[in-house]
């Protein structure tokens, strides 16, 4: 079945069309044809998303992001068989958006529609693949400051290849992202249990203060991540450490905003900042925090497959060092989304949807039925 996917739960629109097919169990997807358009440009100076200002980008662009995904998988709306819309967590008037445009899709087109988690999209990621690089292509800030369609800067993601989604439960995931950071132990699809989560900031969110307060953009994952790789290649270390938080709390939670707290004390008290130093040990903490946690869970849930997902997984020393828990784990499969797939994107929403649809494949699908759900949880 075709399968049309908008995501709009934060600062991109986003939409695809994925084939799919098979059951809970042992399913496949094939990106025909996905879009993103980030409104990091106009977000960057207010130094975060506005959640008003992305509802205006979100409602004037779905249109335009819609005729370029239909264009490059080359079929029009008569041939979908579903839309599955991202209904949350996210930012509500953000998801409005969204879950509008359709709406005004299934209603004229008689299409059904699932609404999807944008937490179990972020799962998804991992089964599916945009690998061919050269037709994968993001456009930027479409239609802002009367840039047209960025052809050449675009994430035009037109792939011909097949990724076998065969599960093999239990799984645990690690969900990293700008709103959110938790541990899920799914037995099956239907089955799910949010084991552990941050009690304050999520990780993305601090990577994002961090960068902030050593003068960098917005979003500032990327930026600490840069120069802690720069660090690391100079070899130059930070003469402090920072905390790992909660490592030895005895659950399985989280909380960044104490190491918020340190990195703002040090950079106060300090006459000299060396940025790359600051930003390496930040992210060493960061690391080592999430993968003691994860250990704790791995040991106390013996999960067969080990999902980490959300934009912060686009972050490179903290995937060599999960892919590194292959040597401890050897019989554990452990996957993470390919680079392009760990930010935002509809093409995971996609996938959501069909995952969804085969759980509820015997209820009738009422579009009257789909509302924002800011705080919508994985439970
Ligand atoms: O999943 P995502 O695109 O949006 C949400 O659902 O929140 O995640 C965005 C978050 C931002 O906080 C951003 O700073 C972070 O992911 N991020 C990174 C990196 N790339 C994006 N964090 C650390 N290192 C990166 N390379
Ligand atoms: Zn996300």
């Amino acid at each position: 079945m075709k399968i049309l996917g908008i995501e709009t739960s934060c600062d991109e629109t986003a939409i695809s069309i994925v084939g799919a097919k098979g059951s809970l169990e042992d399913f496949s997807f094939k990106v025909l044809g996905s879009v993103v358009n980030s409104q990091i440009d106009i977000h960057k100076e207010y130094g975060g998303v506005v959640p008003n200002i992305a509802k205006r980008e979100h409602q004037k662009n779905l249109p335009l992001v819609l005729a370029e995904a239909l264009k490059i998988a080359e079929i029009d709306l008569s041939k979908i068989d579903l839309i599955s819309v991202t209904v949350g967590p996210g930012l509500e008037p953000a998801l409005w958006t969204g879950i509008t445009f359709a709406k005004e899709i299934s209603e004229k087109w008689n299409i059904p529609v699932v609404g999807a988690n944008h937490m179990e999209g972020h799962i998804a990621s991992v089964f599916l693949t945009n690998s061919k690089e050269e037709t994968s292509r993001t456009i930027f800030s479409l239609g802002h400051k009367d840039k047209a369609l960025q052809n050449d800067s675009a994430s035009f993601l037109n792939i011909k290849e097949n990724k076998e989604g065969k599960n093999k439960f239990p799984i645990l995931a690690l969900l990293i992202s700008g709103g959110h950071t938790e541990l899920i132990f799914l037995k099956n699809w239907l089955e799910k249990e949010k084991i552990g989560e941050t009690k304050d900031d999520a990780v993305g969110e601090a990577f994002d203060k961090v960068a902030r307060m050593l003068g960098l953009p917005y979003p500032g994952g990327p930026e600490i991540s840069k120069l802690a790789e720069e660090a690391r290649i100079k070899n130059i270390k930070l003469e402090k450490e920072f905390p790992r938080p909660m490592i030895h709390s005895g659950d399985f939670n989280f909380s960044f905003s104490g190491l918020k707290t340190a990195v703002l004390y040090y950079l106060r008290d300090k006459k000299e900042i060396n940025k790359i130093a600051v930003a390496r040990e930040f992210e060493d903490a960061v690391i080592e925090t999430l993968i003691s946690k994860t250990k704790k869970a791995i040991s106390e849930y013996q999960p067969k497959t080990l999902i980490i997902g959300g934009g912060v997984i686009a972050n490179k020393a903290l995937r060599e060092n999960f892919l590194k828990l292959k040597e401890i784990y050897p019989k554990i499969e452990i996957l993470i989304p390919e680079k392009s797939l760990t930010t935002d994107n509809a093409t995971m929403i996609a996938a959501a949807g069909y995952l969804q649809y085969l759980k509820n494949e015997n209820e009738s699908l009422e579009t009257g039925d789909l509302k924002a759900q800011g705080n919508l949880s994985i439970n």
